[in-house]
């Protein structure tokens, strides 16, 4: 059999101009021999996910150009004759490979949704108003005017402790985490702990940084206090705010706990507050810095409120740590890139931050409620878990569907998920992470429908119910 690749990027725009290269190019090596039968424009719409048209105007273009035939009664076939390559083999077809009709991997916001008007407007005021001395080296800890509004936004939005001199800019919570593994080890601090499952890119980057962390099991109520007390631990990752992956919120008493843990052991705790923009069902608890400032490095960025693209975020860093961290900022890269951080200075003063943080708390919201209400209609079988936040939900799958037979049935689909199985530091149950930010509602539940059929191919005498509380 020879395959012919076909992917559509959907990003680069003119899908039909874009099929019409990949089958003239297919034509042209030879991959589609002389005389093979194409798919009727119907079948291959629906294979690859785009309309109908698309496919007809690709075909009438190669039909125009000698590459393509077409007869009533005999379909689409490629012109004998035309191909630059040796002939295929006899019995050589074709299988049309969909690219990824939906991308459900999580991580990244609504990148059609930046705004993009307010972030020029911002920019353009910036460089306008700019000295020439903002354009020199500066403070590494980051520009006066972006640590003193966040300060106040971090104080009124989140409930943080954080007076300038403790804020940071960096350029992202993976920055933060890679300075403070400096820092830590510098102090002596050898053993690390992160949720069990956890946030796969921190675990890998803690780990290049040479930390080997420890597991510990997240409940219904977040992160295990007491079996993060027997780890031996003196460091403590977490993501207090919306629990990645399992979408859980710390509960006030282990936060309380964690507090109390990071006196005891004399340690620290490291805040990831992920997710914590976008709460759906009610106003977000404030930050777990809030309650031990001199116990919390508190990490955010706007990786998931704007774009990670933009590369920018923040730190607030207990007094007694802040000059260390300043200065492991300084030999990373003396500094984050002024225009950007006067650019976010602006949005923060104008309220156009909390506007566009208004306007997506509807539309991420409503996406997920879509999400939610097809999965249970085509894959009753299957449990969310978590709060309704953030931008991703957590799906416990039937318990003899195997997580990764799932995930290639999926991907037969044209349906991108993620695996929890690399996220865990113990084994568990199959579940999948879904990220719906970037999607229509009615393409939620397009993807719901394929996800169903892809669990009934891997499971499919199910009728089991997972518990919802404990995770797997
Ligand atoms: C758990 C978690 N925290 C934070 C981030 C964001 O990292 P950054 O701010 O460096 O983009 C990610 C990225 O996907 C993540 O998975």
């Amino acid at each position: 059999m020879l395959d012919l690749l076909i992917a559509v990027d959907r990003e680069r725009g003119d899908l039909a101009r874009q099929l019409t290269a990949a089958l003239r190019d297919g034509v042209r090596a030879g991959r589609l021999g002389g005389g093979s039968r194409l798919p009727s424009t119907r079948v291959l719409a629906a294979d690859l996910g785009v309309s109908r048209g698309v496919v007809v105007e690709a075909y009438a273009q190669l039909v125009a150009e000698g590459y393509l035939t077409s007869r009533r009664g005999s379909g689409t076939r490629v012109a004998n004759g035309v191909s630059q390559a040796a002939p295929p083999q006899p019995g050589a077809g074709i299988t049309l490979v969909p690219a990824v009709r939906y991308d459900l991997k999580p991580g990244t916001p609504d990148l059609a949704a930046f705004p993009r008007t307010a972030w020029l407007a911002a920019t353009r005021q910036a460089l306008a108003d700019a000295r020439h001395s903002h354009l020199g080296y500066g403070d590494p800890a980051g520009l006066p005017e972006l640590r003193a509004e966040l300060a106040a936004y971090l104080g009124r939005v989140r409930a943080a402790v954080a007076a300038p001199e403790r804020v940071v800019v960096v350029s992202g919570v993976a920055q933060s985490l890679a300075l403070l593994a400096t820092v830590l080890a510098a102090r002596g601090h050898r053993r690390l702990a992160v949720e069990d499952p956890g946030s796969p890119g921190a675990l890998a980057l803690l780990r290049a940084h040479g930390f080997d962390p420890v597991g510990v099991p997240v409940d219904a109520e977040g992160m295990d206090v007491a079996k993060l007390a027997d780890s031996g631990a003196t460091v403590a990752l977490v993501t207090p705010a919306h629990q990645y992956p399992t979408g859980v919120v710390l509960s006030p008493r282990r936060r309380a706990a964690l507090a109390e843990w990071a006196g005891a052991v004399d340690g620290l705790v490291l805040e990831d507050d992920y997710d914590a923009e976008f709460r759906y069902d009610r106003e977000p608890v404030g930050c777990l810095q809030g309650l031990a400032p001199d116990r919390v490095v508190h990490l955010g960025s706007l990786s998931k409120a704007l774009a990670p693209g933009l590369r920018l975020g923040w730190a607030v860093v207990p007094e007694w740590l802040v000059g260390e961290f300043r200065e492991a900022k300084r030999y990373a890269d003396l500094g984050t890139g002024a225009l950007d951080q006067l650019a976010f200075a602006g949005l923060l003063t104008s309220g156009a931050y909390d506007r566009h943080l208004r306007a997506m708390r509807g539309r991420y919201r409503a996406r997920r409620d879509a999400l939610v209400e097809a999965l249970a209609r085509r894959l009753p079988a299957a449990d969310v878990r978590g709060v309704a936040a953030g931008l991703h939900l957590y799906l416990d799958l039937p318990r003899d569907a195997a997580e990764a037979a799932v995930v290639t049935a999926c991907a037969e689909r044209g349906l991108g998920v993620e695996a929890v199985a690399p996220m865990r530091l113990t084994p568990g149950g199959p579940a999948l992470v879904l990220g719906y930010a970037g999607h229509s509602q009615r393409h939620l539940a397009l993807a719901a429908g394929l996800l169903g059929e892809a669990v009934a191919a891997c499971a499919p005498v199910t009728t089991s119910r997972r518990g919802a509380g404990q995770p797997g």
